[in-house]
């Protein structure tokens, strides 16, 4: 130990500082007037959508509380995956994904081709899931993609369904503030969750003896709607701030979760709000777990700026492009270690 393996190692531009100045960091945003509210009332709805709205222009990420999720269920989750990661590498890898089939354990991945600090499990929202069998406009071929089985503890699987429905119903609302907030109607982007390609991801993230050297996760930018994380006490996860272009640390508020905007909307909304990047440091003494919910529409959803919010003088800024062929595309881009940014094939 104590040797620096250089597949980890982070051009020295990426690397982290570990002397970090607190920022006030995202905003955190109280959801009690949808959830605890019997009857919503108007006025607290209207102010709600405006935070929704400054937040995602400001950071294009924020906290929410009072969000509806049980903290009994994510207290279940969080040691279901603990209990997970600590089985062997022997027993891990014997749900382990594979190039076909996206979904299981996996210990290597590289984000912009350095290696990420991290061991990850990926599970389906819905499972199976059809996915298109290549990124080929032409091909219409599809396969399915189903979660590790039959070795796979069951009652790890029915937590995860049943977080996976709080998740979703989560999703819905903040979507319908998000879609409010851009001054489209509420339900707008509902269509293209038909049949939706969401996955729930557990990261675990080790101690690391060269913390000054490596992240946990490189710099990058999600690539679907909205992602929805849950992050234990530890730290690590970075912000870039837009107006200042500094790195902020997101700290840790207890039973909160972690929103941003992601590609599509920044997509939808013809860069209205953009999608902004983040990463994940790691340190010496203390491992640290996350668990991110990607909320992505279904495989055929087109994604392309809103009409609404087109016009001559924003005009639109991206091609359209089929969800399920782009994310079979970034898989395999990923796979091969061919890094790229998301949006750039789209952009006009
Ligand atoms: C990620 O952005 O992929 C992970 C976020 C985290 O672990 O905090
Ligand atoms: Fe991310």
């Amino acid at each position: 130990m104590g040797e620096v393996d250089p597949a980890f190692v982070q051009e020295q531009e990426h690397r982290p500082k570990l002397s970090i100045i607190e920022a006030k960091g995202i905003p955190v945003i109280d959801l009690s007037p949808i959830f605890h509210n019997e009857v919503p009332n108007p006025s607290d709805i209207e102010n709600l959508v405006k935070e929704i709205g400054s937040a995602c222009k400001e950071w294009g990420f924020f906290q929410v509380t009072n969000h509806g999720v049980p903290s009994s269920l994510r207290q279940r989750l969080d040691e279901a995956a603990k209990l997970f990661f600590a089985q062997s590498l022997e027993e891990k890898r014997k749900v382990a994904r594979d190039e076909i089939n996206p979904t299981g354990y996996y210990d290597t991945e590289h984000t912009k081709n350095v290696r990420d600090w991290k061991e990850v499990l990926d599970f389906l929202a819905n499972d199976p899931t059809l996915v298109p069998l290549n990124s080929d406009e032409n091909d219409d071929q599809f396969i399915q993609w189903s979660n590790p089985s039959p070795q796979f503890p069951s009652h790890f699987r029915a937590i995860v369904e049943e977080y996976n429905e709080e998740m979703e119903k989560l999703a819905y609302k903040l979507l319908e503030l998000i879609a409010l907030s851009l001054g489209v109607e509420a339900k707008r982007f509902e269509e293209f969750f038909k049949d939706h390609t969401s996955f729930i991801r557990f990261n675990h993230y080790p101690p690391c003896p060269y913390p000054h050297l490596a992240l946990g996760v490189g710099r990058h930018k999600d690539a679907g709607a909205l992602t929805i994380l849950a992050q234990d006490d530890v730290g690590g996860l970075e912000v870039k701030h837009k107006a200042s272009q500094e790195w902020v640390l997101v700290k840790p508020t207890s039973d909160a979760y972690i929103i941003n905007v992601c590609d599509i909307i920044q997509v939808w909304s013809n860069d209205a709000y953009e999608s902004v990047e983040h990463r994940v440091m790691v340190n010496k003494e203390k491992e640290r777990f996350s668990i991110p919910f990607f909320f992505n529409p279904g495989h055929d959803a087109e994604i392309k700026p809103l009409e609404e919010l087109t016009n001559k003088q924003n005009s639109p800024k991206y091609k359209p492009y089929k969800w399920g062929k782009f994310f079979v595309h970034r898989l395999h881009s990923n796979f091969k270690k061919q890094d790229e940014e998301n949006l750039q094939i789209y952009h006009y």
